[in-house]
């Protein structure tokens, strides 16, 4: 079945002149990873993150790390030598060709966690009026054209949708842009892909509203605009500390019902000298049955001083917190057997109720954009890589739903490939209950527990929805 509805794919491909940027088969000897309950899976092996942040030079001017391949090269050996099976990068060309840097990795057992977006083609969070013009055609070609030039490789991990789009207590408007985002995104792969690529959301860790982050992109009617794991970027745990005092054991009871994949998109406070403690606490039994694990933040040192190499004539130098990490993760094997996963939840969360620190009072997303709709089925071509400094923000035609979102959407159509190889999260569920009651919880609480307390207020998905969702 696969190769047939490849080779239409291909015909389909070929006729709108846009094969060049696009891998088709899959590529690579690693088996692609999956999710179910709340864990990855590698076939029937739990799958933790063990990573790394990598992205040489810094996100100011970010450029494609995975093009330069002999510096990549050194880099894989040190990748090896630190003990990770993932490295996280923020920004790559989505016009280039990857085969060469995605094979090292591949032949290396690493594994990519890949940004979407880049700095100039990203949702613009500075107000309303900003995000409503940002979520345009040219934005979602842009975001298209990546998964496109990413899901041919196995070793692809996952995609995150954005990146700490919502960064204080009052931009939380930007949520349902980031979730439409999310739902475009696994729209497109459902019918692009013809295999199941996790995607969600990698958030800052805002005191006020990360709770109901959590909640708002797991929640909803709309299995594609729910997101398939949730990530954030937690600097809370500083050396010297204990799993105690780093407030860590708090979040685990904070998430032990939440249904989603958890884990730390970015961890690695440098307050002190960093003896890389979180590493025993997030492979431990104490964390495993929410958490599956993170990534060290980061590879190379920039300005800000959280590096783990130092640049010097050309090449890689390993420093100090290099090798008190490579220990750490030496001394850490991960728990046998499932670790405590949950892999039975079918579990909805009710969607956060609107409150001064939450301000997103419905739950109907903006329409695609009309221009955008069109990828889905045609595919979207080659991406515009880095050169084109106009980017996508004030591009293009936004959504035709207004801005205040009173006409916006809740459903949106199922256009997953029912005979790709793996699965899709895709179709419409039933039954998943937001009742306003069950959220109102939510919104009163803002310490530990909350998300906990909203999750006992959840309706079973119905049987027939569970069955999409496996
Ligand atoms: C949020 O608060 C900051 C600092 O108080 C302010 O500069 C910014 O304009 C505010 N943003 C919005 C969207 O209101
Ligand atoms: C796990 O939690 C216990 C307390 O519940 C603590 O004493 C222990 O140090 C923790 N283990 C790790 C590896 O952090
Ligand atoms: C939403 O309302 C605006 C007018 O406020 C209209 O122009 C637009 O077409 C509507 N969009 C949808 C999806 O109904
Ligand atoms: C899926 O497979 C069935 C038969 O096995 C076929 O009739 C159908 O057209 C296929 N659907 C797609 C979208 O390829
Ligand atoms: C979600 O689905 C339920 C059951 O079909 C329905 O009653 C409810 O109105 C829906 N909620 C939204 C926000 O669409």
């Amino acid at each position: 079945m696969k190769s047939v509805s490849a080779a239409f794919r291909a015909v389909s491909l070929l006729a709108s002149g846009a094969l060049a940027g696009v891998q088709r088969r899959q590529q690579g000897s690693l088996q692609a990873v999956t999710t179910r309950g709340n864990a990855f899976y590698r076939g029937d092996e739990r799958f933790y993150i063990r990573g790394v942040a990598y992205q040489p030079g810094g996100a100011a001017d970010a450029q494609d790390p995975l093009l330069d391949l002999d510096t990549l090269r050194n880099d894989v050996a040190n990748f090896q030598e630190l003990g990770i099976n993932t490295i996280r990068i923020y920004t790559i060309d989505n016009s280039a060709n990857h085969d060469e840097a995605m094979a090292l990795l591949d032949n290396a057992g690493i594994y990519l966690a890949l940004d979407a977006n880049t700095p100039l083609y990203s949702l613009n969070r500075e107000n309303l009026a900003s995000l409503h013009a940002s979520y345009n055609e040219v934005y979602l070609q842009s975001v298209f054209a990546t998964v496109d030039a990413f899901a041919g490789y196995n070793n692809l991990l996952l995609f995150f949708s954005a990146n700490e789009v919502i960064n204080a207590a009052n931009n939380t408007n930007a949520a349902p842009y980031i979730k439409a985002v999310t739902r475009d995104m696994k729209r497109y792969i459902g019918a692009q892909a013809g295999r199941q690529i996790p995607v969600g959301y990698s958030s800052a860790d805002i005191a006020e509203n990360i709770e109901n982050q959590a909640l708002y992109f797991a929640c909803g009617n709309d299995s594609n605009a729910r997101s398939d794991f949730f990530a954030f970027n937690d600097y809370s745990w500083c050396s010297p500390s204990t799993f105690q005092q780093s407030g860590w054991d708090q979040k685990v009871e904070t998430y032990s019902d939440y249904p989603l994949p958890l884990f730390l998109s970015e961890y690695g406070c440098i307050q002190n000298t960093r003896d890389w403690g979180e590493v025993a606490a997030l492979y431990s039994q104490n964390m495993t049955g929410v958490y599956s694990g993170g990534l060290a933040y980061e590879y190379t040192l920039e300005p800000n001083g959280y590096g783990l190499v130092s640049l010097s004539g050309g090449s890689a130098q390993p420093n100090a917190d290099f090798q008190t990490l490579k220990s750490a993760f030496a001394a850490t094997p991960n728990p046998s057997g499932d670790g405590g996963a949950r892999t039975d939840d079918s579990t909805v969360p009710a969607c956060p109720a609107g409150s001064d620190d939450w301000e997103v009072i419905t739950e109907a997303l903006p329409e695609i954009p009309e221009g955008a709709a069109q990828y889905i089925t045609n595919g979207a071509g080659t991406g515009p890589g880095l050169s084109n400094r106009d980017g996508s923000q004030w591009a293009g035609t936004p959504s035709t739903t207004s801005p205040d979102l009173s006409n916006g959407t809740t459903t949106s159509e199922d256009t997953s490939n029912p005979n790709a190889s793996s699965g899709s999260t895709t179709g419409t569920s039933t039954g998943s209950g937001a009742s306003a009651s069950a959220s109102g919880s939510a919104a009163a609480g803002s310490g530990a527990g909350s998300v906990k307390a909203t999750l006992g207020g959840v309706v079973v998905v119905s049987l027939a929805g569970l069955a999409m969702l496996l």
